[in-house]
């Protein structure tokens, strides 16, 4: 694969969400403008089953330039949206996330394909997701024709991602302000992760947009292509 990209808006406490009710809204028009941007260069955004239960993101290019960039390009208007689930629970053929934007591929795992095709193949394409490691996930992907993929979380997602070190790039927002909800997701759980006080990621650039932070971020050595 090309590129992956990981994507985040977190508070000043790491958290990417709230703990339930409303959701949390993190970031600003100024970084969304710049994060659709990162979109807009996308063959496909991945998320976990997870997000798209709580927030049914549209995860579509909104912006019109950006739109009309794409299809200068030859590309669709909207990038394809990946899901990942082992069971498929919640996951609803009327949901907003699958009948607005691109096209849907729900990576599953084998013994929920025949249920979930039955549910969901007349608004997705529904693949099974071999051993369900990220690098089983980005071989699938691959074997699609997808080379630019953005990754959008949510923490289960994320955390998998950044332990296997199975990215180019991170970008990470961040919101002046604390959620302080114990039970509130964070922008990655606990796990083996490649990057530590003797490994870190490059910091190629930190900008503010808006009211802010963005930091911008590469992994010098990316673990793509393992099965
Ligand atoms: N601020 C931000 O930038 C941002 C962005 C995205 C999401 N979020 C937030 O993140 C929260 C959701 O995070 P989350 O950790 O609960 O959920 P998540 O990572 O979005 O999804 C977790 C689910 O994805 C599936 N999954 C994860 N890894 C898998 C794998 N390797 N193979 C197969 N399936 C896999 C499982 O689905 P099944 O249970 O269906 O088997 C799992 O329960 C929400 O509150 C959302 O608002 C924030």
């Amino acid at each position: 694969m090309e590129r992956v990209h990981l994507s985040v808006c977190m508070s000043l406490d790491g958290h990417i969400d709230t703990d339930g009710g409303k959701r949390l809204v993190l970031s600003g028009e100024e970084d969304c403008r710049d994060m659709h941007a990162v979109r807009a260069d996308c063959d496909a955004i991945l998320v976990g089953a997870g997000t798209v239960r709580r927030d049914q993101p549209r995860l579509t290019v909104r912006y019109p330039e950006l739109v009309g960039q794409r299809r200068e390009r030859g590309l669709a208007d909207h990038p394809l949206k990946v899901v990942v689930t082992r069971g498929g629970d919640g996951l609803n053929a009327e949901a907003g996330f699958f009948t607005q934007g691109g096209p849907v591929i729900v990576l599953c795992a084998e013994p929920a394909l025949p249920a979930l095709r039955a549910r969901l193949s007349s608004v997705a394409q529904v693949l099974d997701l071999g051993d369900g490691g990220v690098h089983s996930i980005l071989s699938r992907l691959s074997d699609l024709g997808i080379q630019r993929l953005m990754v959008e979380g949510g923490c289960q997602v994320l955390t998998q991602f950044l332990a296997a070190g199975a990215f180019h790039r991170l970008r990470v927002a961040v919101a002046p302000f604390m959620v302080g909800r114990a039970g509130a997701p964070r922008l990655a759980g606990p796990g083996p992760f490649l990057h530590g006080p003797d490994n870190r990621l490059r910091i190629l650039s930190t900008r503010t947009l808006g009211n802010i932070a963005v930091i911008d971020m590469e992994n010098p050595e990316p673990t793509l292509n393992r099965r």
